[in-house]
């Protein structure tokens, strides 16, 4: 449309998404289901008043120059936005977006998903069938721990680590939990949670389950003396961002049966090398970073990513925008 406001959006989305976007904007959607490589992206923003990025998009003082002084808002189609400088975008006034809340649920059962699928060993088993190694009822056959009356521990109380916190009270569960702000009172009664130092949570836990946003503090939180505190029977799920996690030292600690098992929904990096140390482990669970993949939260993704980019080219506060500040200083 000629004189509406000129978005890119980095990849297809959802109809929920791409309709509206392409009803008000003179829009290009990079068509590939691989992203655009960086010279691509930068030449396709040029010009542009919004961008609708994904989490391979880096958004950075390079993006930021690419695009020009005109661009108004990015709306990363994610809650997480460790792929945006958000100082960056914020000197320059410009807000950015994410998609928080309507994927909470959604990855919680992922992530509880992985937790049941790496202690039931249910990759091993599924692998064992189509070997054509099951011969018999086996009364020692790919035995784990019980998921129910077990302790988890949630690192990172935010909403995801709280939906899990209901999950595992259904599953009759003991709920630990570490965070850096602790929850109120109220919020702890409400899951029967209790808050404990990393040094108590991981040496007690079946179960260390990680929510956490990939900042400086967090990057490699779960290194090699942290994996130690664990206890062997015990299985690490990741569905928060692979740096997380040292995962050499997670390779050693599953081979050595320091800990039981891991489910992945993270790696670092994305997608991880056929010849990561994780690759050949039996007890390594891993999907290729899928917990918010279900067709209903995805569609309420694309419609809030556009939302935001919709209000950034208008020059409309965004719906949920990650550095309010920006309005604060008009
Ligand atoms: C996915 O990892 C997200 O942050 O939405
Ligand atoms: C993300 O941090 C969420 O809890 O939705």
């Amino acid at each position: 449309m000629a004189g509406s406001p000129k978005v890119f959006v980095a990849r297809r989305i959802p109809e929920d998404g791409i309709e509206p976007i392409l009803a008000a904007c003179d829009a290009r959607v990079w068509e590939d289901d691989l992203p655009p490589p960086r010279a691509a992206l930068l030449e396709a923003i040029r010009g542009c008043d919004g961008v609708l990025t994904l989490l391979t998009d880096k958004v950075d003082d390079e993006f930021l120059d690419a695009a020009g002084a005109q661009l108004k808002v990015v709306s990363n189609y994610a809650v997480g936005f460790d792929n945006i400088d958000v100082p960056a975008v914020t000197r320059r006034g410009i807000p950015a977006g994410n998609t928080p809340g309507v994927l909470t649920e959604t990855t919680a059962d992922l992530a509880f998903a992985l937790l049941m699928a790496a202690a039931r060993r249910l990759p091993e088993g599924d692998r064992y069938v189509r070997a054509g190694n099951w011969k018999t009822w086996g009364p020692l056959l790919l035995l784990g721990p019980d998921v129910h009356g077990a302790t988890i521990g949630i690192v990172g109380f935010g909403r995801i680590g709280q939906a899990m916190a209901k999950r595992a009270r259904g599953f009759g569960m003991t709920v630990l939990y570490h965070d850096v702000h602790r929850a109120d009172a109220a919020v702890e009664a409400e899951h029967d949670a209790t808050f404990l130092p990393l040094e108590e949570l991981l040496p007690r836990s079946d179960f260390v389950t990680l929510h956490v946003n990939l900042t400086d503090q967090t990057k490699g939180l779960m290194n090699a003396e942290k994996l130690g505190w664990m206890k062997p029977t015990a299985v690490l799920v990741n569905t928060s961002r692979g740096p997380v996690v040292d995962g050499a030292a997670l390779a050693t600690a599953l081979k050595a049966g320091t800990i039981f098992a891991a489910g992945l929904d993270v790696t670092d990096p994305e997608p991880i090398p056929m010849d990561h140390p994780l690759v050949g482990l039996d007890n390594c669970l891993i999907v290729p970073h899928i917990a918010s993949a279900s067709r209903a939260t995805r569609g309420k993704m694309a419609e809030m990513a556009a939302a935001n980019l919709l209000a950034g080219v208008r020059g409309e506060r965004l719906p949920t925008p990650v550095n309010p500040e920006v309005y604060d200083r008009a």
